[in-house]
């Protein structure tokens, strides 16, 4: 596979992959037949997706305790040469006591899907204790019940969690009609290769594109080629893993971003859109820095980065559960992220006298509206429109349509 040329280099030098040979499936398929077996829930798969390509480069399977707790406590990865990569959120696969027996002392254990065939098979195996009232606690920074991820996936989880170095007996695939737009950070890099990017930028995003971030966007584009760049191209780079309840689905979200390819109000010519295949935390200021580290793996130098990012409402009080402006401010000092260039943006909103999403003034807020996801997802679901100028036609219709299909003829 064709590396780098002019991008940024992988965390750790090297683009971690761990999807076995194709000549060599049959065999490792048959061994994993042979192991001990773990069954991997939903949100396991896809955390083994996110290792089998390198997004978590330098990581080569699941986390074991040391890097565990370099994660818990410093957001970061100190590699053999000394270097800091970072790495705020952990990569973890958790066991309960008694597969933890089962399992004895054997140094490998094959990892099932839903469907009962092997995806995986897990080597040198760590089995530690699986801490999870201080996982939570220093991961989002409270253990207020309620926070989706932890509910989904941590509380009724095992008290063990197992590490180790992953061999994918097969490229992860969803058959979901989405695969297509899941490219790998190598596929990606080729990608930008040969659109002849001299600048990547990225944008994450979990929600339908409306004008603000599309301003977020198209401003970046700007500055950077202020700054001498001839061709920066933009990852616009949706999450597909868990998403809360609320969240619009990922096949819908992909019709919307299409369709504001379509209205024009991004550029497909200087576009990428692709899925990132990550699980959500909502853990703000210390998931963003996962965010964006991914995406260095992906070839992306530039980050964008603008309100709130990974927030949330508090699950229990009346309030956002970040303060708005960490999670940009946390990015630009974070551990290990000193390669990346990151684009802080202030919020935008609806500027009345305009007609369209502006960045707020604060000497004039009167003449600004804040629409909230929320406010978003109700103005869709009774059929209201949101003021011209806040999203394009066709992509508010794709809203509209999905909270339609939501009511029961
Ligand atoms: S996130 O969970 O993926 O961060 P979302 O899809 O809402 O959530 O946001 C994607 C990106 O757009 C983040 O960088 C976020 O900070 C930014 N963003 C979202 N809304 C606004 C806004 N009104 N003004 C400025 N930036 C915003």
């Amino acid at each position: 596979i064709r590396v780098s040329g002019g991008l940024i280099d992988p965390d750790g030098g090297k683009l971690v992959e761990l999807i076995v040979e194709e000549s060599m499936r049959g065999s490792k398929n048959r061994e994993a037949l042979s192991l001990p077996r773990i069954k991997l829930s939903r949100i396991d798969v896809q955390w083994v997706h996110v290792l089998s390509e390198g997004w978590a480069s330098p990581l080569t399977g699941f986390m074991r305790e040391s890097e565990f707790l370099q994660t818990l406590h410093f957001n970061s990865l100190r590699l053999q040469d000394g270097s800091v990569v970072n790495m705020s959120v952990p990569i973890v696969l958790a066991i309960d006591d008694d597969l933890k027996n089962r399992i004895g002392d054997s140094s490998k254990v094959a990892l099932f899907g839903s469907d009962d065939r092997p995806v995986a098979i897990l080597n040198d195996i760590e089995i530690y204790k699986h801490p999870k009232e201080e996982r939570i606690a220093r991961t989002w920074g409270t253990t207020a019940s309620g926070l989706p991820y932890v509910d989904e996936a941590i509380k009724n989880a095992g008290n063990w969690l197992i590490g180790g170095d992953l061999e994918v007996i097969e490229p992860i695939k969803y058959h979901d009609g989405l695969d297509r737009f899941r490219l790998s950070p190598a596929q990606l890099r080729n990608e930008f290769t040969s659109r002849n990017a001299d600048a990547v930028f990225a944008f994450q995003l979990r929600n339908p594109v409306h004008n603000g971030h599309a301003l977020l966007m198209t401003d970046t584009r700007r500055r950077l080629l202020n700054m001498g760049y001839n061709n920066p191209i933009l990852l616009l780079n949706p999450l597909g893993g868990y998403t809360k309840a609320d969240d619009v689905p990922l096949h819908w979200r992909i019709k919307q971003h299409q369709k504001v390819l379509e209205d024009g109000v991004l550029d497909p010519e200087t576009t990428v859109v692709s899925i990132f295949p990550s699980p959500m935390h909502y853990a703000g200021p210390t998931e963003v820095q996962w965010h964006a580290k991914a995406r260095i793996n992906a070839g992306a130098n530039f980050y964008i980065v603008g309100r709130d990012p990974a927030g949330m409402g508090h699950p229990i009080e009346k309030r956002d559960l970040y303060d708005a402006d960490h999670g940009k401010k946390v990015l630009s000092m974070a551990p290990g992220l000193e390669r990346l260039n990151i684009l802080p943006f202030k919020v935008a909103a609806y500027d009345k006298t305009q007609g369209k999403m502006a960045f707020f003034d604060p000497s004039r807020p009167q003449d600004f509206l804040f629409i909230s996801g929320t406010k978003m997802r109700n103005l869709a679901r009774n059929k209201e429109n949101p003021p011209d100028g806040f999203m394009c036609p066709g992509g508010w219709n794709v809203l509209v349509e999905y909270y339609k299909s939501l009511v029961p003829a």
